[in-house]
């Protein structure tokens, strides 16, 4: 028989690639389709609040001759029951899931015994605390299995809400995801002067926020499909309690939110939209109280809030829609479209009167600005800071003690990140090409930044120096921190150089 002519035979080589190519385009748009629509969840009205709040307990200490207050932390692994009868496997400090509420007060020297009970290193890390870089925490203070780690520093800032965590390069988003992290309070004489509501645990609640997904007796942290920002959960947890509700008997209550996830960014607003009061941000109390009705946060950020109750009634804090700018595609699958019902305030029938809200708080503890006598830029972008992935023994930026500096800091990328700077507070002069909104109008140590924003920050580098010892900046959606968006810079005496920190970091 007779070949096919070639221009027959060509046709339909031609006509067979171009369905394949068809039915692949196809194939792929159903794939993405079916992403994109199973990519958004809510919890919102679905929410049936049965838990109480766990309130984390407060760290005891002991108090030294010479007036050390001494705290332990023990790292270990354990169950915790999110759900009810299901033990999930968790990490914990001094228990099963996060850990104690450390509580000092400006000018205390402290000091926590670290000991590390779980079965790979780890460090930890005292988020927004101004201390020696040895003291630290960050990557290069690792723990290993069995030993313990004894930092102590002398507090030296305005009362706060800060946090700590584990640091370790390349597994903080493990590490921190299974459970580890706690609040570390700190207080000064112009804050509790101040009437604003203080009890913890009655009218000043602490409120760290994650989001989870449970598989079995695991916690699940795989990636989603075109999840560039990271882990996200299809539940949030307040304290560690799933669809928790909060008993309070003052008209007036005080929450300290913490974005604890990993990756998510949360937009906190009452169900009912009702105006509430900031009175802080990550670094301390604000000049003056702020109203607003929703308060964005990126992972590690703190807002403090006040908020009226009304006798009876149940008001439910939720995280809304991102309103970031960011485009549909990104907005999705940063979880910007998600919706949560985070946590129940249940209101006593008859409330004790609260004092009004001071109409003044404290004065600002940032430079402005003025005095600034260096200034750089970072660009971020998911491929490291200025074009560079994180390096153990390479020192990117040497600072001068006691130099106010002024940052510059802009997203490059077409994903949403976040900047954190380790040991310092800033104050923001300039944010999206504007004065900085409300909410970062207080001290920060972290700032987030959808694609294609610039923000301008100060802030003085009070030291100790230590040459060799790097302090981190970096994005604070953790797996980009561990795929190498973080740099290190160290704190000089005037006309020193910059030593060279160890490529390992034990
Ligand atoms: Cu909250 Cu470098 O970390
Ligand atoms: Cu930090
Ligand atoms: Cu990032």
């Amino acid at each position: 028989m007779a070949s096919p002519s070639r221009p027959g035979r060509l046709r339909r080589i031609l006509l067979r690639t171009g369905a394949l190519a068809v039915v692949l385009a196809l194939a792929i748009a159903g794939l993405a389709t079916w992403a994109w629509a199973t990519a958004d969840v809510s919890t919102v009205g679905s929410t049936e609040f049965r838990r109480p709040l766990t309130i984390p307990p407060l760290a005891p200490s002991t108090v030294e001759p010479d007036g050390t207050r001494v705290f332990a932390l023990d790292m270990q692994t354990g169950t915790t029951e999110f759900d009810p009868g299901v033990a999930t496997e968790t990490w914990g400090f001094n228990g099963g899931y996060l850990g104690p509420t450390l509580r000092a007060a400006r000018g205390e020297r402290v000091r926590v015994l670290v000991r590390n009970q779980l079965p790979e290193a780890s460090t930890v890390h005292w988020h927004g605390m101004h201390l020696p870089a040895a003291m630290d925490g960050g990557p290069h203070q690792m723990v290993e299995p069995g030993a313990t780690w004894t930092p102590e520093w002398t507090v030296a800032q305005p009362a706060s809400t800060l946090w700590y965590h584990p640091h370790p390069h390349g597994a903080t988003e493990d590490h921190v995801r299974r459970g580890l992290a706690g609040l570390f309070l700190l207080d000064d004489e112009p804050a509790a002067a101040l009437p604003l509501p203080d009890t913890y645990g009655v009218d000043d609640i602490p409120v760290i926020v994650q989001d989870l997904r449970l598989r079995g007796d695991q916690l699940d942290g795989t990636h989603g499909a075109f999840r560039d920002v990271g882990f996200l959960g299809d539940r949030t947890m307040v304290n560690g309690t799933i669809a928790p509700y909060q008993e309070v008997g003052d008209e007036l209550v005080r929450l300290r939110l913490l974005n604890a996830a990993t990756a998510r960014t949360f937009t906190f607003a009452f169900h009912d939209s009702r105006a509430f009061a900031l009175i802080g941000t990550d670094g301390g109390l604000l000049e003056r109280p702020e109203t607003l009705s929703r308060v964005q946060l990126s992972p590690g950020e703190r807002a403090e809030i006040v908020v009226r109750v009304q006798p009876g009634e149940r008001a439910v804090l939720r995280s809304e829609r991102l309103d970031a700018g960011l485009d549909f595609w990104a907005n999705r699958f940063a979880g910007g479209d998600d919706r949560f019902d985070v946590l129940e305030l249940r209101a006593a029938a008859t409330l004790r009167p609260s004092p009004a809200l001071p109409a003044a708080l404290v004065a600002p503890a940032t430079p402005d600005g003025s005095a600034s006598s260096v200034e750089r830029t970072f660009d971020l972008t998911i491929a490291g800071i200025n074009g560079a992935a994180m390096a153990m023994d390479r020192i990117d930026t040497t600072v001068t003690r006691g130099a106010t500096e002024t940052w510059t800091i802009r997203n490059v990328d077409g994903m949403p990140h976040n900047f954190h700077v380790h040991d310092v507070q800033f104050r923001v002069l300039d944010y999206a090409g504007a004065p900085p909104p409300p909410a970062l109008r207080g001290p920060k140590d972290t700032i987030f930044l959808p694609p294609n924003t610039t923000a301008t920050v100060t802030m003085r580098f009070d030291g100790p120096a230590d040459p060799d010892t790097p302090y981190m900046y970096h994005c604070h959606l953790l797996w980009h921190e561990d795929r190498g968006m973080m740099g290190q810079f160290v704190v000089v005496e005037p006309g020193q150089q910059a030593g060279k920190p160890p490529r390992h970091s034990h």
